[in-house]
C-alpha cells in the first residue's frame, strides 16, 4: 500500500498545473477535429440526451462499439424514452438483449429505468453518487454518464484510458494493481470545463491512436508528453499479471425439432448465469462429459451425435458441449418438456450467444447421415473427437 501510494505521488507530481492545463487543451482541440461520430453521441453545439447515454453506456460494458450499434438503434427505435422502456415487459426487454451478452445487464436496465421513472419522472439524475445508487450502474459508468450527459468533472476509467494513462506517465505496475494509481491520475486530469468532452476524447484517443499493438503516434496530441513513448517502451504497457486458466466445464445439449420446423426450448432459472434465458434442454455443466448422455434427454426419441463441439467463452470458465439432434418429434411427445419456438422466428426469444451457437451447430447440416442413439457409437465419436484435437 506505502508503495503504491508514493507512486501515486510521483505519478500526480509528474502532473504540475501547466502541464495537465496543456494536455487538456491539446486533447480537446484533438477532439474537435478528429471525433468519431457515434450513434449514441451528441453532435458539436448538440445538447446529449442523458437517455441515450445512459442505454449506450451499459451496453458498451463489455461489449465494444461496433456490436453494441445495431442494438442500440433497436433499442432506441423500440423504447424511445425512459418511461418507454420502463413500461416494457422484461421479458421483451431480455429478448431484444439476446446476443449482447451478460445478461445481468438487460435486467437491471430494466429495473433501472422503472426506478427512474417512478423516483426522478424519467428524468436521471445527474450526479455521481446518486446515478451510483442506480441498478447497472457502478463506478465506471456512473462516472461516464456524469461527465457526459451532464458534462460534470468526473474521471470514467475504462481499459482504453488505463492503456492510454499508464502510457503517458510510463507506469509499469502491472493490471489490476495499477487501477487505483490510474483513476488518481485520471482523477487528476479531469477538466472543471469540457468534462464529457475529455472523457470521449480520452476513450477516443485509446481506441483510434494509442491501440494496444502499433499505436500510431505519429498522430498522437500526446506524443511529445509521453513518457513511455521517449523510453520506447509504449507497446509493453499496460503491463498485466498473469491470469489464471479458466477451467473447462463440458455437457451436452439436446436441440430436439418438431416436424413443423420448431425448436424446442426451456427457460433457465431466474438467477444466476443466464438467468431467466432461453436454452435448448442440456445437462448440467461439470469437469467431464455425461457417461449417458441420452438417459438426461428430456424427450425420448433417436438423437444423433453432431460432429465437433460447441465451445464458448465465458469470464470464469470455458464451456464445451456435444449436441444431440432429433427430429419430428410431436407435440404430445414433448408435453411439459419446454416450448417450441419456430424455427425462422428464433429472434423472438432470449437466446444468448451460446445458445445460438447450439442451435446454429445442429440446424447447420440438416440432411447429414442417419439418426443415432447408441452409446458405444457416442464414445466412439467422442474419442475420434479427443484424437483430431
Ligand atoms: N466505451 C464506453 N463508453 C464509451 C463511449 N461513450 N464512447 C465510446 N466508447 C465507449
Amino acid at each position: 500500500m506505502a508503495v503504491s501510494k508514493s507512486k501515486a505521488k510521483d505519478n500526480l507530481r509528474a502532473l504540475a498545473p501547466q502541464k495537465r492545463t496543456a494536455l487538456v487543451k491539446r486533447l480537446l482541440a484533438w477532439y474537435d477535429r478528429h471525433r468519431r461520430r457515434l450513434p449514441w453521441r451528441a453532435l458539436p453545439g448538440e445538447a446529449p440526451d442523458p437517455y441515450r447515454v445512459w442505454l449506450s453506456e451499459i451496453m458498451l460494458q463489455q461489449t465494444t462499439v461496433a456490436t453494441v450499434g445495431p442494438y442500440f438503434h433497436n433499442f432506441l427505435k423500440r423504447w424511445p424514452t425512459m418511461e418507454a422502456l420502463a413500461a416494457a415487459p422484461v421479458e421483451e426487454v431480455m429478448s431484444a438483449w439476446a446476443g449482447l451478452g451478460y445478461y445481468s445487464r438487460a435486467r437491471n436496465l430494466h429495473a433501472c429505468a422503472k426506478l427512474v421513472a417512478d423516483r426522478y419522472g424519467g428524468n436521471l439524475p445527474g450526479n455521481e453518487s446518486e446515478l451510483l445508487e442506480l441498478p447497472g450502474v457502478g463506478p465506471y459508468t456512473a462516472a461516464a454518464i456524469a461527465a457526459i450527459a451532464f458534462d460534470k468533472r468526473a474521471a470514467p476509467v475504462d481499459g482504453n484510458i488505463e492503456r492510454v494513462l499508464a502510457r503517458l506517465l510510463a507506469i509499469k505496475t502491472p493490471l489490476p494493481t495499477a487501477k487505483p494509481e490510474l483513476r488518481a491520475v485520471a482523477e487528476a486530469l479531469a477538466p472543471a470545463q469540457r468534462a464529457g468532452d475529455f472523457a470521449q476524447a480520452m476513450m477516443d484517443l485509446g481506441a483510434t491512436v494509442c491501440t494496444p499493438k502499433s499505436p500510431a503516434c505519429g498522430s498522437c496530441p500526446w506524443a511529445d508528453d509521453c513518457d513511455a513513448r521517449a523510453l520506447g517502451i509504449q507497446p509493453a504497457l499496460p503491463a498485466r499479471e498473469a491470469k489464471p486458466d479458466r477451467p473447462l466445464k463440458r455437457g451436452v445439449a439436446f436441440v430436439i425439432v418438431s416436424a413443423e420446423e420448431e425448436v424446442l426450448l426451456r427457460r433457465r432459472p431466474p438467477t444466476g448465469l443466464l438467468g431467466g434465458m432461453h436454452e435448448p434442454p442440456m445437462s448440467a455443466w461439470t469437469d467431464r462429459f455425461p457417461a449417458e448422455p441420452l438417459a438426461l434427454a428430456p424427450v425420448k426419441a433417436k438423437y444423433r451425435r453432431l460432429p465437433g463441439f460447441v465451445r464458448h467463452g465465458f469470464t470464469h470458465f470455458e464451456l464445451e458441449l456435444e449436441v444431440y439432434r432429433t427430429e419430428g418429434v410431436t407435440r404430445a411427445k414433448a408435453a411439459g418438456a419446454g416450448e417450441w419456438a419456430p424455427i425462422d422466428n428464433l429472434d423472438a426469444f432470449a437466446l444468448p450467444s451460446v445458445m445460438r451457437k447450439v442451435i446454429n451447430h445442429a440446424l447447420g447440416d440438416r440432411d447429414a447421415g442417419p439418426l443415432f442413439g447408441d452409446t458405444r457409437k457416442i464414445k466412439r465419436s467422442r474419442e475420434v473427437a479427443k484424437r483430431r484435437r
